[in-house]
């Protein structure tokens, strides 16, 4: 007790705190997601997520997967726009599809030097923007396993190193680890978005992915942002089912702190396209180095292993100095 004992002691120069700091943030645990969209001829901005791009497949996207490369960012995840939509996804799923196409791109030039991480999901591809096949007009969860299952495979033939399924359907961790097991893909981990909240945070994601629905909203798969016991439900059948790593999203720390605390268990979180802009918005404001590093730093004192996140390449630039 005081005065023999003062937290000022191990406060006093830049040296001590960094000694007895208990928080990382490290440049190997970040991933950035970066979208590929058929439609386009050259990279194009996204309007509302200033800083941040569209690529078509092509030499900008492979300069970019080189710039991550250099930065030392260890993963990126893939988002793909496609030329065609169907009721039922199929393009998600094709040979030829535009994920399957940019993988194989990268990895052609990457080779090992960055790990590919496919998002799992159906409303980029289908015509109605939900992220399963609908029957009656309502999102049939175990029609939708088939799919996800047909998609893992596409993406592990063509050379995906992780899954990361984000549509919320139960049974989607199991579902997919059994496709995949069965056409000889047990290597392949699967990064489940287990606590995925049903936000208005997602908004300017689905401009960029055109993934918004053309009806009714996702709260019927997504989680109610008011739960939190849920959460670890979710994430616990997850890892029964076979997910090798748990996220969170959007980063909220109280979900993230429990998850870790509770399962102990490799946990990422997904800093998403409405936390990006609030920052963004922000740094007309204060300091936006400072805020952002922040801001990430908070989702590692609260357990995060992985951070997904729009700030990846500043902040890889941010940590080298
Ligand atoms: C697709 C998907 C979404 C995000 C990641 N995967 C959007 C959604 O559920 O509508 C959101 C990511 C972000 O906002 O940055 N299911
Ligand atoms: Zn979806």
């Amino acid at each position: 007790m005081f005065p023999r004992s003062r937290f000022r002691r191990l406060r006093k120069s830049r040296k001590f705190r960094d000694l007895v700091s208990e928080s990382h943030l490290d440049v190997g645990d970040l991933v950035y997601p970066v979208f590929v969209d058929e439609n386009l001829k050259e990279k194009k901005e996204i309007e509302e997520m200033p800083g941040q791009y569209t690529y078509p497949i092509g030499a900008e996207l492979l300069k970019l997967t080189e710039e991550v490369v250099d930065l030392k960012i260890p993963a990126i995840i893939l988002f793909g726009v496609p030329s065609y939509k169907d009721p039922f996804g199929t393009s998600a799923y094709m040979k030829e599809g535009v994920v399957q196409k940019a993988i194989k791109e990268i990895k052609g030039v990457s080779g090992e030097d960055l790990i590919l991480i496919g998002d799992l999901c159906l409303c980029e591809y289908t015509d109605h923007g939900h992220c399963g096949i609908l029957k009656n007009g309502k999102v049939d969860n175990d029609e939708t396993l088939k799919v996800y299952g047909k998609i893992a495979v596409s993406l592990a033939e063509a050379g995906i190193d992780m899954i990361a399924p984000s549509g919320m359907m139960d049974g989607m961790v199991m579902a997919i680890r059994d496709a995949l097991d069965r056409e000889g893909f047990s290597e392949i981990p699967i990064m489940s978005y287990a606590t995925k909240y049903s936000t208005v945070l997602y908004t300017p994601f689905r401009y960029a992915a055109q993934s918004a629905p053309k009806f009714g909203d996702r709260s019927s798969y997504q989680m109610d942002i008011r739960n939190s016991d849920e959460a670890i439900r979710e994430a616990r059948a997850d890892i029964e089912e076979g997910a090798d790593i748990v996220m969170v999203k959007p980063s909220f720390l109280d979900i993230i702190y429990r998850i870790k605390k509770e399962l102990q268990f490799p946990t990422a979180t997904y800093c998403v396209s409405g936390e990006y802009v609030m920052l963004k918005c922000s740094a007309k404001f204060l300091d936006e180095k400072r805020n952002v590093m922040e801001y990430h730093i908070c989702r590692k004192r609260a357990g995060a292993d992985i951070i997904i996140t729009y700030y990846a390449k500043e902040l890889a630039k941010w940590l080298a100095e």
